[in-house]
């Protein structure tokens, strides 16, 4: 049993789910984040810190196996992340967006953060 991260994280990562889980097991693409399914506890802590309520046991009718397919394929090659990072400016405007796994899934891994906390992108641009 685990819990697994849904659709309505793409392009919205708000991050408050990794300030909260007991055993660290967040992991860091471009535009969402994922449960290492053999690592979660179920203690489903990190649920009501959802803004997205992006957050499901896989016990959900919601949390169908290609969820817990790509929550077990992409936390074994995206980093770790255990702090809350900037959230995307435009985060709001991408809360219950439809078909955001077919129109906006990034596999790439998460954000090289600097100093600022920002991107390293955005540090570039702001020298
Ligand atoms: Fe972490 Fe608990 Fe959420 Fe699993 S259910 S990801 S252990 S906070
Ligand atoms: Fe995603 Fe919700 Fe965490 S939007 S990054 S699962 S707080």
């Amino acid at each position: 049993m685990t819990h697994v991260v849904l659709e309505n994280c793409i392009k919205c990562k708000y991050m408050d789910c990794v300030e909260v889980c007991p055993v660290d097991c967040f992991y860091e693409g471009k535009n969402m984040l994922v449960i290492h399914p053999d690592e979660c506890i179920d203690c489903g802590v990190c649920v009501p810190e959802c803004p997205a309520e992006a957050i499901v046991p896989d016990s959900d009718p919601g949390a169908e196996s290609q969820w817990l397919n790509l929550n077990r394929r992409f936390a074994s090659s995206w980093p770790n992340i255990t702090q809350k990072k900037r959230p995307p400016d435009d985060a709001d405007t991408w809360n219950g967006v439809p078909q955001k796994l077919a129109n906006h899934f990034s596999d790439q891994p998460g954000r090289d953060i600097g100093e600022t906390g920002l991107d390293r992108e955005s540090e570039e641009k702001a020298k």
